[in-house]
């Protein structure tokens, strides 16, 4: 969140009917509520965006409808970028809050102060972001659900009800939700904890917790043709013809087997769609491939895994990396110094 919030604007209602199947190319017709204008807190459009089908009918049903929609799926998949995509194309507001940072209880609801007014010190209540979103027509998206501490998951449990009021027990306020306050979540896992080792840090969301969401919903990576579809519309104005279509396949070919080599616990660093997209233009920055990857994701990962890198650069692109690319300890030159 880099927005500075503004909380003295307010939203009407919505005042547009948007169609789904010619906005979201997808298959099902639908009719869903929208702004015709944005405003500060709707994010930008990414005209290069490819909807998942299935993803996009949940997040739809929840603007409609007002379920309480969670977004699974692994790293890089295109969880909170759905859903902020959905939101640009309705002009909604849509504000994320990323649970696996420090967030603490007080950071979401809000906390006393000391102010000078008039030369005196007085205690004045500085609202969080959590009271702010909810009496706005704002979509808030929880993002890595599965990572947040036990106190915020209290909070946030209370919102999640149907009735959705947020009660400030140091204000002996209660807060009811605007009538277009909606809320979404995204996680890397299905709330069992992380049975696969994959992700440290996320916890074991209670039964409780997963009933509140209406509809659960999984997304897997683009496929092959599309992410590389997406990835050549993303650099066609860099490239110059540099990369050719078949190099993206194959850097893409080598993203989906870092995924499966980490979804098999090979490696612990996967290549998400992002990073494929700075490899590319890396690559046509230094005009070179394997040095590009090196410095796009190859010393990003673990000297004990980056065999098993060069093992698939190999397959994908015919050659081994260099060896001294290998080992992340850079021999440092000692130099002697003069004498003085
Ligand atoms: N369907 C898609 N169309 C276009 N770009 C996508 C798509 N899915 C993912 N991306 C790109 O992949 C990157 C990771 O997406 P993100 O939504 O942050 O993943 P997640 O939240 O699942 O970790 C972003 O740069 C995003 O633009
Ligand atoms: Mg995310």
């Amino acid at each position: 969140m880099n927005k500075i919030l503004d909380k003295n604007i307010t939203r009407n209602e919505p005042n547009t009917i948007i169609n789904a199947k010619k906005v979201f190319d997808i298959s099902k017709d639908m009719e869903i509520p929208g702004y015709i204008e944005p405003d500060q807190y709707v994010p930008e459009i990414d005209p290069n965006y490819h909807f998942d089908e299935e993803t996009t009918l949940a997040i739809l049903a929840g603007f409609k409808f007002n379920r309480r929609v969670l977004i699974q799926g692994l790293h890089g998949t295109g969880k909170s970028t759905h859903i902020e995509q959905v939101a640009a194309r309705l002009n909604w507001r849509c504000v994320r809050i990323n649970l696996d940072s420090h967030i603490s209880r007080i950071d979401l609801i809000g906390k006393d102060a000391i102010i000078l007014k008039e030369g005196k010190q007085i205690t004045t209540f500085n609202e969080g972001i959590l009271p702010w979103a909810i009496q706005s027509s704002t979509a808030l998206v929880f993002d890595e659900y599965d990572a947040g501490r036990p106190d915020v998951m209290f909070v946030i449990q209370r919102i999640l009800e149907a009735d959705g009021k947020l009660t400030l027990l140091d204000q002996s306020k209660v807060i009811s939700p605007h009538k277009y306050f909606r809320l979404f979540g995204t996680s890397n896992t299905v709330g069992l904890g992380d049975t696969t080792g994959l992700y440290h840090g996320t916890q074991q969301i209670n039964q409780g917790q997963m009933d509140r969401w209406n509809v659960v919903t999984a997304l897997n990576y683009l496929s092959e043709e599309i992410e590389a579809k997406i990835i050549n519309s993303k650099i066609s104005s860099l490239n110059e013809n540099f990369l050719t279509k078949d190099n993206i396949i194959n850097m893409v070919k080598l993203a989906n087997l870092s995924r499966n080599g980490f979804k098999n616990g090979d490696l612990s660093t996967v290549m998400s769609p992002r990073t494929v997209i700075s490899w590319a233009e890396n690559s046509i920055i230094f005009k070179d491939i394997s040095y590009a990857f090196k410095i796009s994701f190859l010393n990003k990962c673990d000297e004990t895994e980056r065999g098993t890198l060069s093992e698939y650069y190999q397959r994908c692109f015919g050659e081994l990396l260099p060896e001294e690319w290998l080992s992340a300890i850079i021999e440092k030159q000692i130099i002697e110094p003069d004498n003085v």
